[in-house]
């Protein structure tokens, strides 16, 4: 299975979502891949939002590796799910779908709710950090039985 996180900057909530998901799948022996990308490309080469780091790091994760990276119309061949953070990603996201295969791949992480963008609000990462983590945990259940 190999899963593209998406969101509009790629440095707040995607690469949370990319650090999370790795993290479950390597605690729940998956060979999964995982990689995150945004809609925006205003941090293409940047490394993540540090308020996102330094979330990931109080839960014992470090994404401060991960490199920013703009969607393209690759990923629908590259990915078999593209998960992404709110409405705004997937419309963004589905616009640049080639076929109904490829919308199809097109899913929000929570399934009906959106994950809020925490970019101006510092005191969101946490709940953005569970929110993600329970989204992910709920796909691992949904496509592998576990967790
Ligand atoms: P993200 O948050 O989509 O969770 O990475 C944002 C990051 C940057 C911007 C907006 C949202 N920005 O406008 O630069």
């Amino acid at each position: 299975m190999k899963i593209l996180m998406v969101c509009l900057g790629n440095i707040c909530r995607s690469p949370l979502a990319e650090g999370i998901m790795q993290q479950l799948v390597g605690q729940n022996g998956l060979d999964w891949q995982i990689d995150s990308a945004g809609t925006g490309d205003w941090h293409v080469g940047e490394g993540p939002d540090r308020r996102s780091v330094r979330t990931a790091l109080n839960h014992g994760m470090d994404i401060s590796t991960q490199v920013c990276r703009q969607f393209t119309r690759h990923d629908f061949n590259a990915f078999d799910l593209i998960l992404v953070m709110d409405k705004y990603n997937r419309s963004d996201v589905l616009a640049m779908a080639p076929d109904e295969q490829s919308s199809a791949k097109v899913k929000l992480l929570l399934g009906d709710k959106e994950v809020p963008d925490p970019y101006f609000d510092e005191s969101e990462f946490e709940t953005v950090f569970e929110m993600i983590e329970q989204g992910c945990k709920d796909i691992i259940k949904q496509l592998s039985g576990s967790v």
